[in-house]
């Protein structure tokens, strides 16, 4: 390799670096010039929401800048042998980087309100789903809500959601495997739900569980579809796991079948840490008193697609009937 060349691709990495350096100061920048615009004392209600979240969110974009950094660190010691073509899939990433530092600036949030999207995942596949940024704590009763429509072409519905922990990948899963009913699995124990989804339309569904007995109900558009005790009774659902929507996780946070996919759209998974009440079911099914889950929020902050899944604006109770 020529004298010349290794001055390229100095100047190349020089860049780079000064670019990512750049984009760390601003960001620094932003973040300590945050608490200055909160004056405590005029305002000694709750005012710095949007301050907090834009906090959380610029703590979040940089740690996926340094995360990027060490890794394109890495990628700088196998520069020497590197082409014309890797120089340029740095540079795209950096792009990619400053596209979101740009979205940083447009507001907290892509979506208004923050909750008004969905997940969509076109083809059955073992790569593509959402994955929520937020860590639930121990649980002694949850309740899970969440519209669906399926694209599975009346087969099984596959897993709208799957919560892993270590030692347990299956936490808590709700399946809908080939022809088989569509399960509920908390710790790995199983109950079947009486539900049927499979007319590819919007549905509201509700799974409530409470450690008490092992006691759970399943809702669909509002109403109670079953009931029963003894799953998982006494168990405590175990913090810190990993919450991923449409995927199976067969150990923590991977091992995906695509025989046991979700395809089609979900919006407003919500999760709240007790059991909700039939009027409060219907009520978020009916869109007359929508709810949002005090553990676990539909936000779009909240909600990371990976593979190729996406997001996208929806309000599921628009031109629905209010009664
Ligand atoms: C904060 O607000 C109080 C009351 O409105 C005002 O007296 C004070 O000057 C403000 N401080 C700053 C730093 O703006
Ligand atoms: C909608 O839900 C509420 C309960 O929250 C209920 O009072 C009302 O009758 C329901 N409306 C319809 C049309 O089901």
């Amino acid at each position: 390799m020529g004298w010349q060349v290794a001055v390229e691709e100095w100047k190349g990495s020089w860049w780079l670096w000064w670019g990512l350096l750049s984009m760390l100061l601003v960001l620094e920048g932003r973040q300590q010039e945050l608490p200055a615009r909160v004056n405590l004392s005029a305002a000694p209600a709750p005012a710095p929401a949007v301050p907090t979240a834009l906090h959380s969110k610029m703590d979040e974009l940089e740690g996926q800048l340094l995360a990027k950094v060490l890794a394109l660190e890495k990628e700088r010691a196998a520069l020497s042998h590197s082409s014309h073509q890797q120089r340029q899939e740095m540079e795209q990433e950096l792009d990619a980087l400053q596209g979101r530092v740009a979205e940083l600036e447009h507001g907290s949030s892509a979506y208004k309100p923050p909750d008004a999207f969905k997940v969509s995942i076109p083809i059955r596949n073992n790569y593509m789903y959402a994955r929520v940024r937020k860590a639930l704590p121990e649980l002694y009763a949850f309740t899970a809500c969440m519209w669906l429509r399926s694209r599975s072409g009346g087969t099984g519905q596959g897993t709208p959601f799957s919560y892993s922990v270590p030692g347990q990948a299956n936490e808590i899963v709700l399946l809908e495997a080939g022809h088989e009913p569509m399960e509920l699995l908390i710790n790995d124990k199983v109950a079947q739900l009486p539900m049927s989804l499979k007319d590819n339309s919007w549905h509201h569904i509700c799974i409530a569980w409470t450690t008490r007995d092992g006691l759970w109900s399943a809702y669909q558009d509002g109403e109670l579809q079953g009931s029963g005790e003894n799953l998982a009774a006494w168990h405590p659902i175990k913090p810190h796991g990993i919450l991923i929507l449409g995927q199976e996780q067969d150990t923590l946070g991977g091992r995906f079948d695509a025989t046991q996919a979700f395809v089609g759209d979900i919006a407003q998974f919500n999760l709240w840490d007790h059991v909700l009440t039939p009027a409060q079911v219907l009520g978020i099914a009916n869109c007359t008193a929508p709810l949002l889950g005090n553990v676990l929020p539909w936000e779009d902050k909240l909600v990371e697609t990976f593979g190729g899944a996406t997001k996208a604006a929806f309000d599921v109770c628009k031109g629905r009937a209010k009664a």
